[in-house]
């Protein structure tokens, strides 16, 4: 009997109260940094954001995500025997992520483990949880994203710290004799990894070095735009589809233009890509499931439909993965 992996459930976690620009204007002049709600919304789109208070972890959120995805999923924690978290903002060193998770649903005994893709990660993370689903090495996986960026953020710097938000997706991925994973690819090019980058290092917890991301914003956003096409072209072709077949496109969000300019390039009709990153901003590994969960929330994305899901970011890194839901 054939053997797939579905997405049965989703969820999203948003901490605190939305941060329009206009407040991030009045904070950022306080400590002298000019910008302004025209700049940020002509460049990026973006027009609020959510930060984590002190104190909140990617683990809570992710957590939080986890369990309104299995609440959608009609399932227990304790049904899960895999979580993988997406994340670059992890807690700790180690216990890892998906293992803080993990306790925090008191639900022991399946495999837990983060994935390091940066903004690629959920695509990755899923990837990695559809191919152990399928070869039989689990039967139920809770695939989260989960960021509190605000952490790593150079606040002195404005061409970084206007574009990011904390928050956490979630979806279960069950076993299933029907696809929903249909095809996924996975990259990553080293050679580009100082375009985007947190270079600082950690020794006994703390964090040795420059500890704040840095962004090459012109590299990364023409290589964003090759990428995402060239890759939801593989994707495409392995599932045996076309793209004029995708009924929505979810790309990482990082900004209006590069989702604009991806789907231009793929022929792919505005109306038909999820965009979150005007309410969320840039939310790395979670931006994906957190679209995702809107969109399914919201009736957009209907039983049937064909959605396909794309990741890019530092590594340099990028996947895409087309699901049916
Ligand atoms: N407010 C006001 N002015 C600003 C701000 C700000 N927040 N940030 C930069 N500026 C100024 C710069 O100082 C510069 O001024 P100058 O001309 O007097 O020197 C001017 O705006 C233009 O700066 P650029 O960096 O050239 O601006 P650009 O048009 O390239 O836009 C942006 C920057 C939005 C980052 C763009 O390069 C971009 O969209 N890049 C894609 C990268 C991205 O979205 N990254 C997200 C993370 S990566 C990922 O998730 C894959």
């Amino acid at each position: 009997m054939n053997r797939f992996s579905r997405i049965v459930g989703t969820g999203s976690a948003l901490p605190g109260e939305p941060v329009s620009n206009e407040e991030l204007v009045i904070r950022l002049a306080r400590i002298g940094v000019e910008t302004s709600d025209d700049w940020i919304v002509t460049r990026t789109g973006i027009r609020q954001r959510y930060f984590a208070a002190p104190g909140v972890t990617s683990s809570q959120l992710g957590a939080e995500a986890a369990r309104k995805a299995l609440a959608a999923a009609g399932m227990e924690a304790s049904e899960i025997d895999l979580i993988v978290v997406a994340t670059s903002t992890p807690d700790h060193v180690f216990p890892s992520t998906a293992c803080l998770v993990q306790k925090e649903l008191d639900a022991p005994g399946g495999a837990a483990f983060d994935v390091s893709a940066v903004c690629s990660g959920f695509v990755y993370a899923l990837a990695t949880a559809d191919a152990m689903i399928r070869t039989g090495i689990a039967n139920r996986a809770l695939v989260i994203g989960a960021e509190v960026f605000s952490r790593i953020l150079d606040w002195n710097d404005r061409s970084t710290c206007v574009l990011f938000g904390d928050g956490a997706g979630a979806v279960v991925l069950s076993a299933d004799t029907r696809p929903g994973v249909m095809a996924a690819r996975l990259h990553a090019d080293g050679r580009q990894g100082n375009v985007l980058c947190a270079t600082g290092s950690i020794s006994g917890g703390e964090v040795i070095g420059h500890p704040f991301l840095t962004m090459n914003g012109q590299a990364v956003f023409k290589l964003a735009v090759s990428v995402l096409d060239a890759v939801a072209r593989e994707t495409m072709a392995v599932a045996g589809m076309s793209l004029d077949q995708v009924d929505w496109l979810i790309p990482h969000q990082a900004n209006v233009r590069i989702l604009e300019a991806s789907a231009r390039r793929m022929g792919i009709a505005s109306e038909r890509v999820v965009v979150t990153v005007d309410q969320h901003a840039n939310t790395s590994a979670a931006s994906v499931p957190l679209a995702l969960d809107r969109a399914t929330r919201d009736g957009r994305i209907k039983p049937g439909q064909h959605v396909l899901l794309e990741g890019v970011g530092g590594g340099f890194t990028w996947g895409a993965a087309l699901i049916q839901v």
